[in-house]
């Protein structure tokens, strides 16, 4: 559905995307991760049609970008990273104006059923100028689902949702997904993308440093972490000796928190619990669990390799 083949843009001096390869097969939910400043938004740009690569070629939806006269040839849809509407209309005034640049007949139907997916059917009627970021922004999602496209982009749908609202867009790209459709989601929600998505692809400084089927980027690495509360904050010298156990690989956070990285929990458990048995502090809890996205997002981007 998309595959782009190194991809450049630079603004200035300063080289935004160094480079990028893309591949997004037809149907799966795609997660695009990476720091504030990465390049999700310049790559969504540029895939879209909105901007043009310096270099590099790009096929989404069967076209070729370069060729493309406009981005509706694309046939699909975009919620951009700061979705703009006239203010001085109402939600619905907005989807009735989108609706009838390319539609002939009576759009009020479809603008009724979008106002009702995305929760604004109780503000259908309200002025857009006094919407908040999180109320433009389902009614862009509104406006990406109008046509019913095939291919979905969405620039961060859900980073000014409140936590309900979050839930809701994770249904509606579950949902998108069902109905057949391809989803490419930028977010910086680690938790919701591991919900989600089929695969992700992680930009670090224009650069894509992963990108591989969630299933296999987490098979790959399966790790033990005891998660630790103290009752008081960990001192340096607790800290040191930790390091020096058996079996521990790294040792993250700071105070009273800790995550402890073990090969395997027979390996380290034990010497563990007995080192804190000695010491002169206190567990307050403790819980094993496995790597999460978040957990290996931070590990590789913070590897500082490029
Ligand atoms: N029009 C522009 N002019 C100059 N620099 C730009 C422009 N657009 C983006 N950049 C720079 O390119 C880099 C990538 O920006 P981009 O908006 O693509 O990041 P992002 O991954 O979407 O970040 P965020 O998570 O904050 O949305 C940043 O350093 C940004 O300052
Ligand atoms: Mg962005």
């Amino acid at each position: 559905m998309i595959e782009a083949r190194g991809l450049q843009k630079r603004f200035g001096n300063f080289q935004a995307l160094k480079g990028i390869d893309i591949n997004v097969k037809k149907g799966e939910i795609y997660g695009f991760l990476g720091h504030n400043g990465a390049g999700k938004s310049t790559t969504m740009n540029i895939l879209t049609g909105f901007s043009k690569a310096d270099a590099g070629s790009c096929i989404v939806n069967g076209w070729d970008i370069a060729k493309v006269a406009h981005p509706g040839d694309l046939h699909l849809g975009y919620l951009p990273e700061e979705p703009k509407f006239y203010p001085w209309m109402t939600a619905q005034e907005s989807l009735y104006y989108l609706g009838n640049l390319w539609t002939q007949g009576s759009v009020e139907k479809r603008v009724e059923e979008l106002l009702q997916w995305v929760g604004l059917d109780k503000a259908a009627k309200r002025k857009v100028g006094g919407f908040s970021r999180g109320m433009r922004q389902r009614l862009g999602m509104a406006a990406a689902l109008f046509y019913d496209p095939d291919l979905l982009m969405l620039d961060e749908p859900s980073s000014a949702l409140d936590p309900e609202g979050r839930s809701d867009v994770l249904n509606l790209i579950l949902d998108l997904k069902a109905r057949g459709k391809t989803v490419f989601v930028s977010t910086h929600i680690l938790s919701d993308a591991e919900r989600v998505c089929d695969r992700v692809g992680i930009l670090s400084q224009g650069q894509m440093i992963i990108e591989k089927s969630l299933e296999t980027l987490l098979a790959e690495n399966v790790q033990s972490i005891y998660d630790i509360v103290f009752n008081k904050p960990c001192e340096p010298e607790i800290l040191a000796r930790i390091k020096q156990l058996p079996g521990i690989q790294e040792v993250n956070g700071k105070n009273e928190r800790l995550s402890v990285w073990v090969e395997t929990p027979e390996s380290s458990g034990k010497a563990l619990f007995s080192l804190f048995g000695t010491a002169d502090i206190m567990v307050q809890s403790c819980a094993l669990r496995r790597a999460t996205l978040e957990d290996i997002f931070l590990e590789e981007v913070g590897k500082g390799v490029l």
